[in-house]
């Protein structure tokens, strides 16, 4: 896809962070490379190895990052919604999700950006659609991801290859509609949670296909809990659809 020469609507890179202060300077620099006009927010859990101050020093020096603070680690989706909140305040067009760790390649970026452009609401960087890849995950986590896929496709009929991906553009005015809503999820069903609800509302969804790198520096913060929470909420909405279907038939 040949990018557009448009002007970039006002974009804001959430980039929620805990943990991250060897891998987040190669991402926003690599993110400044490749989109140089986006700004950048990192939302950070107050993490001990000083990921928040490191951004402190930065957005001091670069009016195009901000830095969020939050009191302790509650999880991605709290995160996020901070992100969002404040990015919706701040008047811009177009929000996107990015992990810091890099395993999310911000020269990918301009293609999920160009499918906003030409009409999706929410542009998905997939990894389970053609062209899409994953490089250097261990079997267990291609497995845990391609089984939560099948899973979340199977309940809740999403329409969607890869509900749980974490690299996104919202544009502006889908997002206002979706944290208006009550969303509970913490951990990374998160993605899953925002994906139903775009799709309930009647949103233009893209999948664009993207390499995913396996993170060189840190440690992932997944964890049973995360996965836990994930099939508890999947189910509960699954079962909840099927109750709301068959209340149609029989009406
Ligand atoms: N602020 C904050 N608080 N950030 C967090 C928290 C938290 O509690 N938990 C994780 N993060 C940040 C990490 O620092 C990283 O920038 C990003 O969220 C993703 O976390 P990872 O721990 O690197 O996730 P992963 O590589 O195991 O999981 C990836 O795949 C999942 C399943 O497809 C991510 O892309 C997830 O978004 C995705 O759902
Ligand atoms: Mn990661």
């Amino acid at each position: 896809m040949r990018p557009s020469t448009a002007p970039l609507p006002p974009t804001l890179v959430v980039i929620p962070t805990y943990d991250e202060r060897e891998a987040l300077p190669g991402t926003l620099a690599r993110l400044r490379d490749a989109v140089p006009e986006a700004h950048a927010l990192v939302v950070d859990d107050s993490s001990p190895d000083g990921t928040g101050e490191w951004a402190d020093e930065v957005s001091r020096r670069d009016d195009h990052v901000h830095v969020l603070h939050r009191a302790g680690k509650e999880g991605l989706g709290p995160a996020y919604l901070a992100g969002f909140g404040w990015g919706l305040e701040h008047g811009f067009a177009q929000l996107v999700e990015m992990d810091a760790d890099a395993s999310h390649r911000p020269e990918q970026l301009p293609g999920l950006l160009e499918a906003v452009r030409r009409g999706a609401d929410l542009a998905i960087g997939s990894r389970w659609v053609p062209g899409g890849r994953v490089h250097d995950w261990p079997l267990s986590r291609l497995l845990l991801s391609r089984v939560a896929n099948l899973y979340v496709g199977a309940l809740l009929g999403l329409r969607v290859r890869d509900a749980t991906a974490g690299f996104r553009v919202f544009r502006a005015e889908l997002l206002q509609r979706l944290v208006a809503q009550d969303i509970a999820s913490q951990g990374y069903c998160f993605q899953v949670d925002m994906t139903r609800r775009a799709r309930a509302e009647g949103a233009v969804i893209a999948e664009v296909p993207i390499d995913f790198d396996e993170r060189t520096e840190g440690a992932s913060k997944m964890s049973p809990r995360i996965v836990r929470e994930a099939l508890v909420l999947v189910t509960f909405w699954g079962l909840s659809r099927g109750a709301q279907q068959v209340l149609k038939v029989l009406h």
